[in-house]
């Protein structure tokens, strides 16, 4: 019988005995990691400095590396780094720098970027624990350190996600599989108007008509309303509907408002709903004393999404969803194949492909593993806070602002202005306030967004970054004093 052979049979096995430039010797490595470094350091060194949006010109630049066609040969190195240095970096939003105040922060500790070069560089494959039993429990620590935090009792854990978004999805997917038949479709979920679009986005993901997702009114602090809830949950139920979910937000994307767990676990409970709450803003906040309080029967609910690329400042690419009962999590999620290895059955074990709907994926716990064991939630804590302490000090600076009206105060580490000068109509007024804003964030130094409440046209400021600091925030107020002065008197 002729050998098969997936080369062509002209190959001669010399031509085999060859360099491959995919395997990087050790100090190749090395030499790659410092250049990179050098531009890295570089870079980071200048970021308070440099300005916060000029993206001007984007478009331009974006349709010139269009240009690079498929590579078929090697560049050097060093050009490449020039690529993205020069040119990737060019025009964009400065997210990582003190200044940036905008939507919600990210920050990017480097604890975490030297993380993620371990985890690349090993690259153990952590979806199932038998591949990497240690590296697994490291993660899964993670997870019990959360559960802990957020006061949840044994048989609890969760699975860290790319983001808030995914681990909104996979609570929703969890309750609809835990409360509902898998004919769905009477399901009712029930959230606030303040409620992030993630969540919206991943009830409809979920295969629930945009319909059914009941946004009950939220009142004058942006809370949902409990007897609005209770209302629409008992019409729903009368009119053969099948109300399953309420889901709260600990800390809204627009004001960081908290709603009143307590009051929505009760509702919960007596009627049968699961609680879902997204604390991907706000969540981490638990573990300031402020934070608890705003927070108080976060415990109570069935489960909660974090995001540790806001509050624990890692980059971008990790949320996390807690589950009170580990089960549901699996249920939802389980599904046998028969190539796959055996699960672990024992109850402390944890496949985390089991957990969520992905199989392969980085290893994610160490980014958020080693800053935490470097330096203790301790330092997290005061850091935190030290947020809360800011947002308050800037609302209480812009109260002392001639015509400025605070809308939303801080009730985490958001708020909500407006130039309210007298003698102009609502329209006018938001006029004013967009060229307010466009006239701070022209300074460079600091880089807000707007949003709406009620129909008017806010500015928002979100402190969160681990970088942001009093002199920020000083040159913040300057900055708006002078926008305010300027657009009063033109
Ligand atoms: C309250 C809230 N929930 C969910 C999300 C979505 O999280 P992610 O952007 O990590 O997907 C955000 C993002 O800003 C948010 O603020």
């Amino acid at each position: 019988m002729s050998e098969t052979h997936i080369l062509d049979p002209g190959h001669k096995s010399e031509e085999l005995e060859t360099d491959w430039p995919l395997e990087l010797s050790g100090d190749d490595l090395r030499r790659m990691v410092e250049g990179a470094m050098e531009r890295v350091v570089a870079h980071l060194e200048t970021l308070p400095e440099q300005p916060m949006s000029y993206t001007s010109g984007g478009e331009e630049l974006a349709r010139a590396l269009r240009e690079e066609t498929l590579p078929e040969g090697a560049t050097p190195f060093t050009e490449l780094l020039e690529t993205v240095f020069d040119q990737g970096l060019d025009k964009t939003y400065n997210t990582p720098s003190p200044g940036y105040l905008a939507y919600i922060p990210g920050g990017g500790l480097l604890h975490a970027a030297v993380a993620d070069l371990i985890a690349n560089a090993i690259n153990r494959y952590v979806g199932v624990w038998i591949a990497a039993p240690g590296l697994v429990e490291l993660e899964a620590n993670v997870l019990r350190w959360f559960c802990q935090m957020v006061g949840y009792p044994e048989g609890s854990l969760g699975v860290l996600t790319s983001g808030g978004s995914l681990a909104n999805f996979t609570a929703i997917v969890t309750a609809r599989r835990t409360r509902l038949a898998d004919d769905f479709l009477r399901g009712t979920l029930y959230c606030s108007d303040q409620v992030h679009h993630s969540v919206t986005k991943a009830a409809m993901l979920a295969g629930f008509p945009v319909g059914s997702i009941r946004e009950v009114p939220s009142d004058g602090s942006q809370r949902i309303q409990i007897e609005a809830l209770k209302s629409q949950i008992d019409a729903d139920r009368q009119a053969g509907m099948e109300p399953f979910l309420v889901v709260g937000s600990a800390g809204t994307v627009n004001t960081g408002a908290v709603d009143d767990f307590e009051a929505l676990a009760d509702v919960a409970r007596e009627r049968g709903l699961w609680l879902h709450v997204d604390g991907a803003y706000g969540g981490f906040f638990v573990l300031t004393e402020r934070g608890r309080n705003a927070m108080r029967g976060l415990e109570m609910a069935d489960s909660i999404t974090l995001d540790p690329h806001k509050g624990l400042f890692l980059p971008y690419g990790t949320g996390c969803l807690l589950v009170r009962d580990k089960e549901t999590l699996r249920k939802a999620h389980h599904l046998e194949a028969d190539y796959m290895p055996e699960m672990q059955q024992a109850p402390d074990l944890v496949d985390f492909c089991e957990l969520s709907p992905e199989l392969s994926r980085d290893f994610r716990g160490l980014r958020v593993w080693l800053p935490l064991k470097m330096h203790g939630f301790s330092v997290f804590r005061e850091a935190l806070d030290e947020k809360l302490a800011l947002a308050a000090w800037a609302s209480e600076e812009l109260r002392s602002i001639e015509h400025m009206e605070v809308v939303a105060e801080p009730q985490l580490s958001i708020l909500a202005f407006r130039l309210q000068p007298p003698n102009l109509d609502g329209r006018a007024i938001d006029e004013l306030n967009r060229e307010l804003l466009r006239r701070i964030n022209d300074r460079q130094r600091v880089f807000l967004t707007a949003t709406h409440l009620e129909g008017r046209f806010v500015i928002r400021i979100c402190v969160l970054s681990f970088r942001t600091h009093l002199d920020r925030m000083r040159q913040a107020l300057e900055d708006i004093r002078a926008a305010v002065s300027e657009v009063l008197t033109s």
